[in-house]
């Protein structure tokens, strides 16, 4: 079964063919990471008029790499939410449209078991029950994984995701948008050591998570080193210190709440997800923290949004409800699976 998968939640427009939810004959992401640097962050209103300027082309580019046709198509699958509402409306048009036009079922999918999916696409021989963790620009959130379709919710943060930290953080040193990779890069050369900063305590919700405690308390230490610097301007030695501080209490206070969450539902099997686990510090971590886990990572071109991972798992969906979605299906906001 051949899927086209369309992935237009926030800043990048994405567009795969993928056979059997796993063989992916074409990814494209159309990135928008231009147009939202300067102001530090992703505009609503530019991304969706980018939007709408690109999706198609992304659509045609990844249907001209796949070497298929629109008669090749079996299922157009969408991102249904949660995401940035105006980016949801378009997505779900463009692919409804197309649905209606090439008389082609269509269905949508929520973007945050896409996440944690784009792992098990990528790994193939997994087995459940399994943590579904996802750690990306708009969210952090920790699923028990039944079987694929069946969630239970175990936590999410109550106030910044994670990769949004990453981005605050890396604005206070200004660093260019997307911070996450940047704050990476800059910790390579800095002393983790130097600062301690400390993650969120949630009472009484063990898997929950709050990164703001730890944003405000980098931005206080970032305006008491520029009091104390001559030219009140932050050496760069005391940029990546702040950033290796920062990165590795962050990561520290994550792989710690995965790891004793997977213990306490007595899984074995991680599942992990979104733009967050690019990064090499938090791999490295997990392993140092415990290595008898099974952690499964996306695959290349799979961490950040992409349409892959979509119409991956819309092909799963499809054979479980056995046929499309309605044309009446709304955006929807919310995480809950
Ligand atoms: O999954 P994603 O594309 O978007 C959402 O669905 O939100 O993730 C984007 C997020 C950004 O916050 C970005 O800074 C973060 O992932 N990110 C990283 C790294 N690469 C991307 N954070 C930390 N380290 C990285 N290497
Ligand atoms: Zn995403």
């Amino acid at each position: 079964m051949l899927v086209l998968g369309i992935e237009c939640t926030c800043d990048d427009a994405g567009c795969a063919i993928v056979r059997d939810g796993c063989e992916i004959l074409s990814n494209v992401v159309s990135s928008q990471v231009d147009l939202h640097k300067m102001y530090g962050g992703v505009i609503p209103e530019l991304a969706c008029r980018r939007h709408v300027d690109t999706l198609l082309l992304v659509i045609e580019e990844a249907l001209r790499i796949a070497e298929v046709s629109f008669s090749d198509i079996d299922l157009i699958a969408v991102a249904q939410g949660p995401g940035l509402i105006g980016a949801l409306f378009i997505g779900l048009a463009v692919a409804k449209a197309l649905s209606v036009a090439y008389q082609i079922p269509f269905i949508g999918v929520n973007h945050i078991e896409a996440h944690f999916y784009a792992a098990y696409m990528s790994s193939k021989t997994t087995s459940f029950p399994a943590l579904g963790v996802v750690l990306s620009g708009g969210h952090t959130s920790l699923f028990l994984i039944k079987e694929l379709g069946f969630y239970e919710k175990i936590g999410e943060t109550v106030d910044d995701a994670i990769g949004e930290a990453f981005d605050k953080v890396a604005k206070m040193l200004n660093l260019p948008y997307p911070g996450g990779p940047e704050i990476e890069k800059l910790a390579l050369l800095g002393n983790k050591k130097r600062f301690s900063f400390k993650g969120g305590r949630i009472k009484n919700k063990n898997f929950d998570f709050s990164f703001s405690g730890l944003k405000t308390a980098v931005l206080y230490q970032i305006a008491r080193e520029k009091q104390m610097a001559e030219d009140h301007i932050l050496s760069l030695e005391t940029k990546r210190d702040i950033a290796a501080s920062f990165q590795e209490s962050a990561l520290t206070y994550t792989v710690n709440k995965v790891i004793q969450a997977a213990h306490t539902y007595q899984v074995t099997t991680i599942l992990l997800g979104g733009g967050v686990t690019h990064n090499r510090r938090l791999r490295e971590l997990f392993t140092l923290t415990d290595a008898t886990l099974d952690y499964r990572w996306p695959g290349e071109g799979l961490s950040l949004d992409n349409g892959a991972m979509i119409a991956g798992l819309a092909y799963h969906k499809y054979q479980f409800q056995k046929k499309g979605d309605s044309l009446n299906l709304e955006p929807s906001l919310h995480a809950s699976l």
